[in-house]
């Protein structure tokens, strides 16, 4: 055995000291915090894959916009709870120019995160129609979304779609509408944690049924236009960001500023609901809001009840922002394509040395290079993978809790991999596949 990068008595030591019970078990924030540890009491710093937050800086425009509505008063005032009237308006241009999507600036909601937005979405999709008591997760996804249902009391449960791409997706989704108790389907499309992007057929197939069954489908799309095959940089030409808005209109989506304008820490996304689910009037939520059109119970029941609008700077920061992007003045896809290109060679040096992408096709076609990307190693499940890689100074999560059925599988993030860390990322994982032997 080659000795590896991070002294491996230093790295039991802080496991055992660390009361965890199993690291690859363990949730992001514990896994930080032993790497955090080993990093110390070694003075070697890890590769690390295990978190999704941006690794660039905030886009300026926005913090222009952000500083001048500071100046002039705004942080005083409760900001209108349905949004500023200058974000709506932006929001639904952006929707138009990158989804080819008719959204009225009145559906387009701003939330404190995307993370917010799902949350008030389950609050009202969720309970429509006491019969139907179960939100369907298109699975893999992020882990948040369930802990979400499960502070709520709403049931869940996961279709991995790993063995049903492109057609098949159409009998296994059916099976699961047919019983008649999902409320609402959501997944992330790019996908965390495996960059699958779901093609037109996949989307028609979630759209026809969602339509059939009378489910709303929570469109989640965090890493907006970034499936780096195509070029949707272009405003209000082809081609556009697939959605299954083209092809159902019980749909709302999420949009993320995270990622995309790297603004994950202003705590400001969107929510665009499509006219008709907007206006719909739900009987059923009568049993939880005064207001009984879907909308309207959105923004002034749950809405309100979860954070009473949101932060008004930000809220001027994120319009300018869209307004830019909207007007192509700013191209945010030039910024972050760098996450494409990083992943590509982190890809090669996993794949060189022994590892395999887990989730490797969208139907026939190799998956985009992206902010994350999945693997496993011959001989180990994910949970097992996660603590031998620790003693090569290399931090990522299992699939475990993200309702992936793949459970050889760990998810790597591109995003704070410094292209000046590569080579040694290359070097350490050399030394794994040599002490690993695949025979
Ligand atoms: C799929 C997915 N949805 C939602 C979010 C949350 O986004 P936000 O920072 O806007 O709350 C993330 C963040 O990592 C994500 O990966």
């Amino acid at each position: 055995m080659k000795p590896t990068p991070i002294d491996s008595s230093i790295v039991k030591e802080k496991i055992d000291a660390s009361g965890l019970a199993s690291i690859g078990r363990s949730s992001i924030r514990e896994i930080r915090t032993l790497i955090n540890e080993i990093e110390e009491a070694s003075g070697e710093k890890f590769i690390r894959m295990e978190m999704g937050i941006p690794g660039l800086p905030a886009a300026k425009i926005g913090l222009e916009a952000e500083k001048a509505a500071l100046d002039n008063g705004c942080a005083s005032f409760y900001p209108d709870i349905q949004g500023i009237p200058e974000l709506k308006s932006e929001i639904s241009r952006f929707v138009k120019a990158f989804l080819d999507l008719d959204v009225n600036p009145g559906g387009c909601i701003p939330c404190t995160g995307s993370t917010s937005g799902s949350f008030v979405s389950f609050l009202v999709a969720g309970r429509m129609n006491p019969d139907k008591d179960t939100v369907l997760f298109l699975d893999p996804g992020f882990p948040v979304h369930k802990q979400q249902l499960n502070v709520i009391g709403i049931k869940h449960r996961s279709l991995d779609v790993y063995n049903y791409r492109g057609e098949k997706l159409r009998a296994a989704l059916e099976e699961i509408l047919s019983e008649g108790n999902i409320s609402s389907i959501l997944y992330s499309n790019p996908n965390n944690p495996t960059w699958i992007c779901f093609t037109d057929t996949e989307l028609k197939i979630i759209g026809e049924l969602a339509t059939k069954y009378d489910v709303v489908v929570m469109e989640d799309l965090a890493y907006f236009t970034m499936d780096f095959r195509k070029d949707y940089s272009i405003p209000n030409q082809p081609p556009f960001q697939p959605t299954v808005g083209k092809y159902t209109d019980n749909y709302l989506l999420l949009i993320s500023s995270s990622k995309a304008f790297s603004y994950a820490g202003q705590r400001i996304g969107m929510i665009a609901i499509s006219d008709r689910l907007f206006q719909r009037e739900v009987p059923g939520l009568s049993r939880f809001y005064t207001q009984k059109t879907f909308g309207r119970a959105m923004i002034y029941g749950a809405a309100y009840a979860v954070s009473a609008g949101v932060t008004h700077s930000a809220q001027y920061g994120l319009a300018a922002l869209l307004k830019a992007t909207n007007e192509a003045t700013y191209r945010f896809i030039d910024e972050v394509k760098i996450y494409g290109e990083r992943a590509k060679k982190m890809k090669k040096y996993f794949i060189d040395n022994g590892f395999s992408i887990v989730y490797d096709k969208d139907e026939d076609e190799p998956i985009a290079d992206g902010f994350y990307f999945t693997v496993a190693y011959p001989g180990m499940d994910g949970v097992q993978l996660i603590e031998e890689l620790l003693y090569y100074g290399i931090s990522a999560i299992s699939l475990a809790n993200t309702g992936s059925e793949r459970i050889e599988g760990i998810r790597a993030c591109v995003s704070l991999v410094a292209d000046e860390r590569l080579p040694e990322l290359e070097q350490r994982l050399q030394v794994f596949h040599e002490n690993h032997p695949v025979s």
